[in-house]
């Protein structure tokens, strides 16, 4: 309930507070994420959190034909108004995915990991979707191992997401959640544990801004 009134609010504002936190990099991040699927030509795709869509375009244009969902409804409608039709768009809960088993050649998300309530039951979810030989891939912020770089990094976050948050709101505390969410986070090197655990035949992060950020490509065996 709490995420959703969260993202509601934010939604109108989503894609400037992407180019605004990412210094302009994250469209780059993305293509980069989407470039490394292999063989989207015809491949049935989903992205998860997808927000307002960004993702679930790139593969669309990649020549996936694509499913994007999201728990917010506003974010969806947000999506489906970018979108030519050919992209389908969902409300619904990553943790509790409505679609039957073995279904997707490649799931992607963006920041939608470190999100939601329940990290396994969601790696669990997407792991049951894709088919044999499917292929995950996340980008997501990463939790520091290091206390004082994550201590840099957190008190630089929520200072930005301050400033954005009383600018765009009135509200200083909106985007809190991005230090807060990276706070309980367990780290991209724990994510990777978890795929594995749950079947992902190989798993595995790249460091992004220099492991300030982190991308996951994952292998359903
Ligand atoms: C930071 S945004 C990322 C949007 C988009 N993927 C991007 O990269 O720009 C996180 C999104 O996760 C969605 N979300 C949070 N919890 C979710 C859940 N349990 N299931 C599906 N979406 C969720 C929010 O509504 C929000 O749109």
């Amino acid at each position: 309930v709490y995420v959703r009134a969260l993202f509601a609010r934010i939604a109108d504002r989503y894609d400037f507070i992407t180019v605004a936190l990412s210094y302009g990099q994250d469209r780059r991040w993305k293509e980069r994420l989407v470039a490394y699927a292999s063989d989207l030509g015809g491949a049935h795709a989903l992205d998860l959190a997808t927000g307002t869509g960004d993702l679930a375009f790139a593969l669309a244009e990649r020549g996936a034909r694509v499913v994007g969902l999201d728990i917010t409804p506003r974010m969806i409608e947000l999506a489906r108004a970018k979108s030519n039709g050919h992209t389908r768009f969902l409300v619904g809960d990553m943790c509790a995915l409505p679609f039957a088993d073995q279904v997707f050649d490649v799931v992607t998300t963006g920041y939608g990991l470190r999100n939601v309530p329940d990290l396994a039951l969601a790696i669990a979810e997407i792991h049951r979707v894709l088919k044999p030989g499917g292929q995950l891939l996340s980008l997501d912020f990463n939790r520091p191992a290091n206390a004082m770089v994550r201590a840099a990094y957190l008190t630089y976050l929520t200072a930005v997401g301050a400033a954005l948050g009383w600018l765009l709101h009135r509200d200083p505390d909106t985007y809190r959640y991005i230090p807060a969410s990276i706070r309980q986070y367990p780290g991209a090197e724990a994510v990777v544990r978890m795929m594995r655990d749950c079947g992902f035949g190989r798993a595995t992060y790249y460091r992004v801004l220099g492991g300030l950020m982190a991308r996951h490509h994952a292998i359903r065996t």
